[in-house]
């Protein structure tokens, strides 16, 4: 039997207390000669993963429902995409498209352009989700020639960490403070995050409806004519921001608000495209066409790629004005095609949708016994779950959002937050079942527990 079979049989399997002996080795090693700043949950160090299962170097089994950070959509090391990109490394590891060409990477972007919502489009390869991001601004300020210098992002947005990127994030003070001066012409408006709505509003409509009169009353009548501004910014689920749904109004009236001024929409989809909200990308689910797509993270299975799909008659920066020596790698690329043939033959977008909405009641009816759920929002497998010390005054629970995160940790469940006091659920759209709802009923029964002694 497959190894990897017979754990999944037993998963979660905690050998020794985590960090045990060979992963507190490393962990002292990374302190000393790696730039520590970033923002770990919890010690885990890892030693191989499949699927939706991950060992660490000390031998224990962790069900993953993060999908290391929404990059593992289709499971790691899927054998497809690894059949891949061995194939393909054997053939060619480079040849930069910025002077040349290969075929792989017109039959990519062909792929790509066929999933998105252009009827013409085009795209630009690059290597992360800031880059792509980067890339996008360009696109929609070179497409203007210059004339409209300003761009309009939201308030709780994370775009990435790069200067441009970083210009248009504001999702924690920590991420921008010490950098400036960023990139100017930015303006940030709230964003309808209608569990802690900005603006008076009884509704999630309301809210939706309120920030779209803001943007147009306040912003545009009186801080930038709409002709200097390129374009809007958004991602369709807010991410790193605490996976905020936004109103139904919302993301076709920004449409309508942009096209009345003749301003580009760009739509992040780092983190919630490639299947991820059971829909290729998630602007989909409100029927809205953007002008352009920025894309990366699960896109090419766990290697590094991004890219930029717009539509023709926008994707048009002239020769010598952007380009990216590894841009569109073509192992990259082939595990991209790896990825794309396993999300359409195994039907991955519909099973996503229903089962999203499954785990999306269970937390809901969890939240008619557990207080310390303020709030449970999400589409396909990027769900939400805001914890509040206090329903009524929605104090963010963020002490026992971390606690919670840890003690999963322990038992077994990668989970990690978002915002401030939100557990994010993004398992691999492809994890078993029989897995899925194991650890989410270790998350339940911590979650009880933590509820219990918040209330004693
Ligand atoms: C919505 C969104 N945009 C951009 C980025 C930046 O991507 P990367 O880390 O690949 O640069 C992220 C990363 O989390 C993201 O969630």
């Amino acid at each position: 039997m497959d190894e990897w079979v017979r754990l999944a049989e037993q998963a979660p399997i905690i050998r020794v207390e985590p960090p045990g002996p060979k992963a507190r080795e490393i962990l002292e090693e990374d302190r000393k000669y790696l730039m520590q700043s970033f923002v770990r949950w919890y010690p885990l160090v890892v030693d191989t993963a499949r699927g939706a299962l991950v060992k660490d170097v000390d031998g224990n089994v962790y069900i993953d429902l993060n999908s290391a950070l929404a990059v593992a959509n289709i499971g790691h090391t899927h054998p497809r995409v690894v059949e891949a990109i061995k194939r393909q490394s054997e053939k060619l590891l480079h040849f930069s498209l910025t002077d040349f060409y290969y075929e792989e990477a017109v039959r990519a972007a062909k792929r790509l352009v066929s999933v998105s919502p252009f009827e013409e489009g085009k795209v630009f390869f690059a290597n992360s989700g800031a880059e792509s991001v980067e890339g996008s601004l360009k696109v929609a300020r070179g497409h203007f020639r210059g004339k409209r210098p300003y761009i309009i992002g939201f308030l709780g947005a994370f775009h990435g960490r790069t200067m441009g990127a970083l210009s248009i994030t504001s999702s924690k003070p920590v991420q921008r403070k010490w950098f400036s001066p960023l990139v100017p012409n930015i303006i940030h408006v709230p964003y309808p995050y209608s569990y802690r709505c900005p603006f008076h509003a009884e509704t999630p409509e309301e809210c939706g409806e309120a920030v779209l009169s803001y943007i147009e009353e306040w912003i545009l009548g009186k801080i930038v004519d709409p002709e200097e501004v390129a374009a809007f910014i958004f991602e369709p689920i807010q991410g790193e921001g605490g996976y905020i749904v936004p109103p139904d109004n919302f993301l076709p009236g920004l449409r309508k608000l942009a096209d009345k001024y003749g301003i580009l929409l760009i739509d992040d989809e780092v983190q919630a495209g490639i299947g991820r909200t059971g829909r290729w990308f998630a602007v989909e689910h409100w029927g809205v066409v953007p002008d352009i797509i920025a894309t990366a993270k699960g896109i090419a299975g766990g290697l590094p790629l991004g890219a930029i799909v717009g539509k023709s008659e926008v994707m048009n920066l002239p020769p010598g004005s952007h380009a990216s020596t590894f841009g569109g790698n073509p192992v990259s690329l082939a595990a991209m095609n790896a990825v794309f043939e396993v999300i359409e033959s195994e039907r991955v977008l519909d099973r996503v949708s229903r089962l999203g909405e499954e785990v999306l009641k269970f937390f809901r009816d969890l939240s008619a016994e557990v207080s310390l759920i303020g709030d449970v929002r999400g589409k396909g497998f990027m769900i939400g779950v805001e914890l509040v010390r206090d329903r009524r005054t929605k104090e963010p629970a963020k002490k026992e959002l971390a606690e919670l995160i840890n003690r999963c940790f322990k038992r077994g469940v990668l989970v990690i937050g978002a915002g401030l006091s939100v557990v994010r659920i993004a398992p691999p759209l492809t994890i078993e079942e029989e897995l899925l709802w194991r650890a989410l009923r270790i998350l339940e029964e911590e979650l009880r527990k933590l509820d219990r002694e918040v209330r004693a």
